[in-house]
């Protein structure tokens, strides 16, 4: 696993959208596993000016999300698919019917687990997967526990320091969904390249466990250890504990 340390928030979004960029050159029709989350808006920023400037094409880009609330429909501004359509689909030429993201809704949101593992066994892997992590070391929405690493697309019941974290983007911080539906961890260490962004001080902790600590589903993230083309891009505040 390789980091690469950078100065700030916005120098991690460069360094990402040039990773992006050069997976897109070599392969237009390339698979990215995308993520939400504060951190991956200056890379889709980045992207976007790309866009604008006439140097990326996503026209023949497929993307699959890594997660989605459970009840919320994609209109809902806090939904998983509005941030992805406002942040980034909306500016760039990417067709929408190639754009996933897990849908939480329906009666039995386990089907759309299995459904969506079907959607990825079949879409021939992904080249690029964007991640962010949590400050509890969660990547997707695969919480922590004490165990065992959750394989497939599933139905989590969020944590309390999760919940904490995401409650300020809904306008009553109980409307805040209490479950998810998220790629599970073998989704993520299928793709060909994975590639973790982390931004601040809050993620300091997390990202010592995930670079120094042991592989432990205590911090889910620590598993990218053992993918063969992993890299953590982040900034100093969030790299501070590896020194
Ligand atoms: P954040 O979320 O980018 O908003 O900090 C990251 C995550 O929880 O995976």
């Amino acid at each position: 696993m390789q980091v690469i340390i950078c100065k700030n928030a916005q120098d991690v979004g460069e360094a990402a959208a040039m990773i992006f960029a050069s997976t897109i050159y070599a392969k237009p029709d390339c698979i990215l596993g995308l993520a939400t989350g504060s951190t991956p808006i200056p890379t889709y920023q980045k992207m976007i000016e790309l866009y604008k400037r006439g140097l990326l094409d996503f026209s023949k880009v497929r993307s699959y999300n890594l997660d989605e609330y459970v009840g919320l429909s994609g209109d809902h501004p806090c939904s998983y698919r509005y941030f992805m359509n406002t942040e980034l689909f909306d500016h760039v030429n990417i067709d929408k019917a190639n754009t996933h993201v897990p849908s939480g809704l329906g009666a039995d949101p386990e089907a759309n687990a299995r459904e969506y593992d079907k959607m990825l066994a079949a879409c021939g892997g992904i080249d690029l997967q964007l991640l962010g992590i949590g400050r509890n070391g969660h990547i997707g929405f695969n919480e922590p526990n004490d165990d065992h690493f959750v394989y497939n697309t599933n139905i989590i019941t969020l944590t309390e320091s999760t919940r904490e974290a995401n409650a300020k983007y809904f306008d009553k911080p109980e409307d805040m969904p209490a479950k998810a539906i998220s790629m599970g961890v073998g989704g993520i260490m299928a793709a060909k390249r994975v590639l973790l962004l982390a931004t601040g001080s809050s993620k300091a902790q997390a990202i010592h466990d995930t670079v120094l600590g042991p592989v432990s589903p205590k911090c889910p993230a620590s598993i990218l250890q053992t993918h063969p083309n992993a890299q953590i891009i982040c900034d100093e505040e969030a790299a501070a504990l590896l020194k």
